[in-house]
């Protein structure tokens, strides 16, 4: 039986962080990350932030390097809304990443720019 999924956020993200962690067992944990971002493949993730080209469209928004779209102090304010909006984005761009790949993404957005404190 498949792990139910409801539709909010958060939920979701709870059912990325279990599929994650099915594929990051091998890796140390890391008590410096977040617990949603641990064992993440950070390779993947920035790979696929250049495929998808990211930044390119948030330069246009936001010019410079396109990083200021990154608000950890806005509505992404914790790790699952960073989760969500990745997810989001993926929907919406049409890029049907797997919950690895949003995990994997969100992990770099998390190291690079919003680096959210692991929950005490
Ligand atoms: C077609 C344009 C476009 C592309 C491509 C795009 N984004 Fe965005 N993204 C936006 C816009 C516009 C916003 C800002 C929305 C707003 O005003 O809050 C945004 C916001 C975000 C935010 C939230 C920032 C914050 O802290 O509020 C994240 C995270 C994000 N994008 C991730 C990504 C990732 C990852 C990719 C590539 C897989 C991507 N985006 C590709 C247009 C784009």
């Amino acid at each position: 039986m498949k792990a139910p999924c409801l539709p909010a956020a958060y939920l979701l993200a709870a059912c990325w962080l279990a599929a994650g962690a099915a594929v990051a067992d091998d890796k140390p944990a890391n008590p410096a990350v977040p617990a949603e971002f641990r064992g993440a493949d950070l390779a993947l993730g920035e790979r696929l932030i250049r495929e998808h080209r990211c930044s390119e469209c948030h330069i246009r928004r936001v010019g410079g390097d396109g990083s200021a779209i990154y608000r950890p102090t806005g509505r992404i304010g914790r790790p699952a809304a960073l989760l969500a909006m990745v997810e989001y984005c993926s929907t919406e761009l049409k890029l049907q990443l797997f919950p690895e790949d949003v995990q994997a993404v969100a992990a770099v957005l998390q190291r690079d720019h919003y680096r959210f404190k692991p929950a005490p």
